[in-house]
């Protein structure tokens, strides 16, 4: 296999369902608890919608967040061991699906909402979750990410696109062979909006109370009429 891929991406995650699963439902990324799970909450409120698709959905604690919300909402993620663990916390509709397949044949209906929450990992599946946006979202849909801020998280190396090793630095000892990731600048995020022809309405950038530094980058775009 490729050293960094895609694919890579997906054979990590295959390996760390539990402690993922744990980290999760245990609350140990301070990050989250501080800031980023309340962000992505807001925005998505924010919109008054019905219907919301999770992509990259994990174990699912968005979707059941959403749903106590009283939104309708699908989880979808390739792993089949973090969809299996949401499935049992109930609450909301699960499928496994890889990114790359995603598209109105394999989605049985369209959303107001799509989102993705810190799910964006890699090159060539992300190209094409944008892609794919326009035919599953409704007429005056949102797609609604978050991700790390390329200003947080580029660290020393040139702030260029591209492939970067990953890392379980501040996690536990039971996570292993990190899944390697795809670095984009916030002009080339920007960018896989507006390509898609998507018009890209709102940028947000989530700030850490404690540091007072930028930890995550939000992104609304809505489907051009
Ligand atoms: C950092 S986790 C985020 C999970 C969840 N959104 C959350 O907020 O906890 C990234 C998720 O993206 C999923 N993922 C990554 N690449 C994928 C792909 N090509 N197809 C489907 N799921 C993918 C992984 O399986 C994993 O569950």
């Amino acid at each position: 296999m490729e050293a960094l891929s895609d694919k890579r991406i997906l054979d990590s995650w295959t390996k760390n369902v539990s402690p993922w699963a744990k980290a999760i439902q245990e609350k140990k990324i301070e990050s989250r608890n501080l800031v980023t799970d309340q962000a992505i909450v807001n925005l998505i409120s924010s919109f008054h919608s019905n219907t919301v698709l999770d992509i990259g959905c994990g174990e699912g604690w968005l979707v059941r967040e959403l749903s106590s919300l009283g939104l309708s909402v699908t989880g979808i993620d390739a792993v089949k061991g973090l969809v299996d663990i949401a499935i049992e916390h109930g609450k909301g509709v699960f499928h496994v699906l890889e990114y790359e397949k995603i598209s109105s044949n394999t989605l049985s209906e369209k959303y107001d909402i799509a989102v993705c929450n810190f799910s964006l990992l890699g090159k060539e599946s992300v190209e094409h979750i944008f892609n794919a946006i326009p035919e599953i979202l409704n007429d005056g849909g949102h797609f609604v990410i978050q991700t790390l801020h390329p200003h947080a998280s580029c660290d020393d190396a040139p702030y260029v696109d591209g492939w970067r090793e990953g890392s379980w630095n501040g996690f536990s000892k039971e996570f292993v062979d990190p899944a390697p990731w795809y670095f984009r600048t916030l002009e080339s995020w920007c960018d896989l909006y507006i390509k898609s022809g998507l018009k890209l309405n709102k940028i947000e950038e989530s700030v850490n109370p404690h540091t007072g530094k930028v930890t995550s980058l939000l992104m609304v775009g809505s489907v051009a009429t």
